[in-house]
């Protein structure tokens, strides 16, 4: 009886410990996948006005002084091989947003900018940029052609 008793109580422990790891899992799902919804809500607002509201480019006619027409950003993983260059995206998102790019027709974003920091892995690639450009990396890396 009393072997039964402990038996349960460490049946109880092992499942309130399951249920916390699974919790944390749950925790972490959800951060990242609200984390992409956030970013697609920063590309809605700052992109879609010219690369389209489903990244495919070709938008920005209506946009004055534009001389280029906005590349289809759902292509980006295979022209570099079929893997989402986010290391290189995002040198090109800070060097417009910087001003940095001479010649190059973006806007900059201050929206893009936080201190606020946030560790993402795209592929084997791991990156601390700012949380909102985290957010816009991880939803331009799920609207990828695969
Ligand atoms: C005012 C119009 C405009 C806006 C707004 C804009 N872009 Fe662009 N973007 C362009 C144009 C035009 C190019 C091509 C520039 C060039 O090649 O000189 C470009 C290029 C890029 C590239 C490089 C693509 C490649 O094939 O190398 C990326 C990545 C990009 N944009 C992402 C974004 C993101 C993310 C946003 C929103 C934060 C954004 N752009 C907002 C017009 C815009």
């Amino acid at each position: 009886m009393v072997q039964y008793e402990t038996g349960k109580a460490m049946a109880g422990r092992v499942c309130v410990m399951f249920l916390a790891i699974a919790l944390a899992l749950a925790a972490c799902g959800r951060g990242e996948r609200s984390l992409t919804a956030e970013g697609a809500a920063l590309y809605l607002g700052n992109c879609a006005v010219c690369h389209g509201g489903d990244a495919s480019g070709g938008g920005g006619a209506s946009v004055p002084g534009l001389s280029k027409t906005p590349p289809d950003l759902r292509v980006l993983a295979l022209n570099a091989g079929g893997t989402f260059p986010a290391r290189e995206v995002l040198a090109v998102l800070n060097g417009y947003h910087k001003g940095g790019q001479p010649g190059r027709r973006m806007a900059g974003f201050q929206s893009l900018e936080s201190e606020r920091r946030r560790r993402i892995k795209i592929g084997d690639v791991r990156l601390r940029p700012s949380e909102p450009m985290a957010a816009l990396l991880l939803y331009l890396d799920s609207q990828q052609i695969r």
